[in-house]
């Protein structure tokens, strides 16, 4: 009797288990269960369907009710496989075209307005992070510019930006250098993007002195500066990356096939999801610049770099915008500049806005005046006196749900509310915003836009 009871109940236990199983395996997500060798990475490299793009497979999509369906395979469906890319110098835009092929439908207003993004927790699909966006994808890339020695610094960054951001969204990223990238350099990378990667030598007239630059008193200059112990200001390399930065990295041939960049550097930080496309909000927005941290620019850098300035908008008042952020730039109405900046070393920004005649014309200007090799001129005040005269003030975005840090600033979003919201794991004390040094609250006054709760605890 007991000994049967006993089968019994073991009989039942199993036929549960068996159940169990059952349900398990049929409930579970592409991304969830199946333990294949994809799963694993195991052939990674070796076959073009091992690359992990399981993620973006349709039947993975059963959570985007309330989004229009468009687009969402469109990162995917391509199956361009990762490793036939690398190398590859000139444009690859035909390789890449296919997975475009609906953007040009789904971007157009009428489909962003019905695939609506969610911006606060309020809105709906706020709290799905997992698997592929819904939504278009815009004409976007990250960019980032790399010596093949930084392929370790440059893979937490990667690391980071594709665990907040872009795992569900693989953006492509262009890779950027002077010199060849090496294979190390393109299969760690390759591994940790989830978009494709391409690789882009920059030419030796864009990381080179002009002819015009006279080579005696630059070799002066940097002497002078490193006696002085400005901060780069003997570097050649620093100087070449600036000019770069500022006149070359949109024209890259890699980089005519997008009309939104992500620049991320190495070794930076993002602490918060980010739970809406970045590129879609400014297109979405008419933006055509953004930035998470400002500040003064260190003057030694910079003495004459106002001057030259003046004298473009003097010759080119057709580039100047009226209801721009002069405000932002200059105390007195453009006469002296109060060497605010903002910091370019995370930027999300249109690239037909730095290829347009304006912007062209600010920097051949600038360029020919010298200050890159004669001084130091950095990026981040090019482009943000670029911005600043030449973009209406609107046009400006301030990421405040972008949580990001490069040595030595911090920007943490004010409010713990936000921060909780967004699953961020920065420190509070840390961010930069409010701080004498920031220029962030000039930035509000001027945009006439309310500082968040809790600003006021974070001025020192
Ligand atoms: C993306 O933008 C570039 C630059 O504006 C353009 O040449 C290209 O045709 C665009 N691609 C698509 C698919 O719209
Ligand atoms: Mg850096």
């Amino acid at each position: 009797m007991a000994a049967g009871s006993a089968r019994i109940v073991r009989y039942i236990l199993f036929a549960f288990f068996f159940i169990a199983v059952l349900y398990f395996i049929s409930h579970s997500s592409p991304q969830g269960l199946p333990l294949t060798p994809d799963n694993f990475g195991v052939g990674k490299g070796s076959s073009s369907s091992g690359l992990g793009k399981t993620e973006g497979a349709p039947s993975g999509e059963k959570e985007s009710t309330g989004f229009g369906s468009t687009g969402i395979e469109s990162s995917s469906s391509a199956g361009t496989s990762k490793e036939d890319i690398p190398g590859s110098k000139q444009s690859t835009k035909g390789k890449g075209s296919s997975s475009y092929g609906d953007i040009k439908d789904s971007t157009a207003h009428g489909d962003l307005a019905e695939a609506p993004m969610a911006l606060t927790p309020a809105d709906a699909g706020w709290d799905n992070l997992l698997g592929t966006a819904p939504g278009p994808r815009m004409n976007a890339t990250f960019v980032s510019l790399a010596r093949n020695s930084d392929v370790w610094d440059i893979a937490r960054s990667i690391r980071q930006v594709e665990d907040r951001f872009n795992r569900r969204y693989n953006y492509d990223w262009v890779f950027l250098n002077d010199k060849p990238f090496d294979a190390q350099f393109k299969r760690v990378t390759t591994s940790l993007v989830s978009g494709k990667t391409f690789y882009g030598e920059i030419p030796h007239e864009h990381w080179s002195f002009p002819d015009f630059i006279d080579q005696d008193k630059a070799k002066k200059v940097r002497e002078d500066m490193a006696q002085r112990k400005i901060i780069y200001g003997d570097s050649v390399s620093y100087r070449h990356m600036c000019r770069f930065e500022s006149g070359f990295f949109f024209q890259q041939p890699l980089m005519l096939n997008y009309e939104w960049y992500w620049r991320v550097e190495p070794s930076i930080e993002l602490f918060c999801d980010i739970h809406y496309d970045p590129f879609r909000f400014m297109a979405e927005n008419k933006k055509k610049y953004s930035f998470v941290l400002s500040l003064y620019e260190y003057v030694e850098t910079i003495p004459t770099l106002w001057d030259s300035v003046k004298k473009f908008m003097k010759n080119h008042p057709e580039h100047i915008v009226e209801g721009n952020s002069m405000g932002f730039l200059s105390d007195d109405g453009g006469d002296t500049y109060n060497h605010c900046h903002f910091w370019s070393n995370f930027e999300v920004g249109n690239l037909n806005w730095l290829r347009s005649k304006a912007y062209t014309d600010f920097f051949e200007a600038l360029d020919k005046d010298g200050g890159f090799f004669y001084e130091r001129w950095g990026d981040a005040p090019v482009h943000s006196i670029a911005a600043g005269l030449m973009l209406k003030k609107e046009e400006i975005h301030f990421f405040n749900d972008i949580a990001y840090y490069h040595v030595p600033f911090t920007h943490c979003p004010t409010g713990e509310k936000t921060r909780i919201d967004l699953g961020c794991h920065c420190n509070p004390k840390d961010n930069f915003d409010w701080k004498g040094y920031s220029c962030t609250a000039r930035y509000f006054e001027l945009n006439g836009l309310e500082k968040p709760e809790g600003y006021e605890n974070q001025q020192d």
